[in-house]
């Protein structure tokens, strides 16, 4: 048995006053990568210190990082990317669909992830099938057999999260993936909520795409993402033709010397300038703790951290989607009646307690930083919450 991870405080820099239940927002910046971007921006005062072809390891590096978190054997399918939509938007240019063909997307998924598919069916004539959970008990397993009933022989792409956004209702993509393969659907998943916090394997899952941004789970910078590409995708077209993912492009003295081959794997689909010598270093960094800690212990951690506490709200009418169908590091806690929100919202300010009030549920996401302190506090606020 793997030992249980301890909690992991001392490697940020959260106020001991401040009670950071907000990582679904945004991950704070660990010590070391914060270092490792201090030490980034110092070397650009002498840029003979960047070296030409740091600007191609440093990448290779973090897409071999990433590949080991996700479980892919061969880290050239890993593209680095700006952000979630662009890699949604790569995906939606090489898949095909025609009228006679559906779309399938889960109901209120975050929009990065909705409004190429929006387009896609629009400019194809496809239908975009919204899947919707159901009211009341059961409402996480309900939501799961609707989107596995939801994949027809007309679906042409499934593009889902590993957990929603809002409230971390948790899809079993193995069962998911296995469908898609049924129908011969490409499943495309956007799993910024839960790569980093929530352990996720290619090889069992075997979707298409996956894509996550690295400024929340996985405690790096804004505006850098992965994006894994299976074979599908090996002879596509990306959004921009960049030069430096061109056979031959290393060579610097023999750029002009034009390619149209690209570099195989997924290496076309990276953006242009991808080689960030400022973003790169600091979610290496945050990536190796990451892989130190293990996507499993963390999701342990979280569950430890918050069982007792989820028992004590519930005595006091807040409820929470049961545990098969949620995550622990990311869940929505929904009022008794007597909650007034906005009162709420003041008493959690008031405390330094940061969490996300979204829609009638209050969304809490915990990690490593975490520990009983910072529960005790939002335990208090809650209790004071209820009349
Ligand atoms: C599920 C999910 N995907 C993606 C993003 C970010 O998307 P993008 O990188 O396109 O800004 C967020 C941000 O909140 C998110 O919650």
């Amino acid at each position: 048995m793997t030992e249980a991870l301890r909690c992991q405080r001392d490697q940020f820099q959260l106020p001991r006053d401040y009670h950071y239940f907000n990582c679904a927002y945004m991950g704070p910046l660990p010590r070391i990568s914060e270092e490792a971007g201090f030490e980034a921006i110092r070397q650009k005062r002498t840029p003979t210190s960047i070296a030409a072809p740091d600007a191609f390891w440093g990448t290779d590096g973090l897409r071999d990082r990433f590949a080991r978190l996700v479980n892919v054997r061969d880290s050239g399918r890993i593209a680095i990317q700006p952000g979630v939509s662009y890699g949604v938007a790569t995906a939606a240019r090489n898949l095909p669909v025609d009228s006679s063909q559906n779309i399938v997307i889960t109901h209120e998924q975050f929009p990065g992830n909705v409004y190429s598919w929006r387009r896609l069916a629009a400019e194809s004539g496809a239908e975009l099938r919204t899947v919707v959970p159901p009211e009341g008990a059961n409402r996480g397993q309900g939501w799961n057999e609707r989107l596995l009933e939801s994949i027809d022989m007309h679906t042409a792409i499934v593009a889902v999260p590993n957990i929603h956004w809002t409230d971390g209702t948790y899809f079993d993509l193995i069962a998911v993936g296995r469908r898609c393969r049924e129908v011969g659907a490409a499943l495309v998943v956007d799993a910024t909520q839960s790569v980093g916090a929530l352990p996720f394997d290619v090889e069992q899952v075997q979707p298409d795409v996956l894509i996550c941004a690295t400024y929340k789970w996985l405690l790096g910078p804004y505006a850098l993402s992965f994006a894994y590409f299976g074979p599908r995708f090996d002879d596509g077209v990306p959004l921009e033709e960049t030069w430096i993912a061109r056979d031959g492009s290393r060579d610097f003295q023999r750029l002009v010397d034009y390619q149209d081959q690209y570099l195989p794997g997924a290496v076309r689909y990276d953006v242009s300038e991808r080689s960030s010598f400022f973003l790169a270093p600091i979610a290496a960094a945050s990536l190796d703790l990451l892989l130190d800690w293990q996507p499993s212990r963390i999701q342990e951690y979280c569950h430890v951290l918050t069982r007792g506490f989820l028992s004590q709200v519930g005595e006091l009418g807040y409820s929470v989607e049961v545990e098969e169908w949620r995550s622990s590091h990311l869940f929505g806690l929904r009022m008794p009646p007597s909650v007034d929100l906005e009162v709420l919202k003041d008493s959690l300010a008031q405390r330094n307690v940061s969490a996300s009030l979204r829609g009638t549920a209050l969304r809490l996401s915990a990690n490593v930083y975490n520990d009983q302190v910072d529960v005790a506090v939002l335990l208090e606020v809650l209790q004071g919450a209820v009349k």
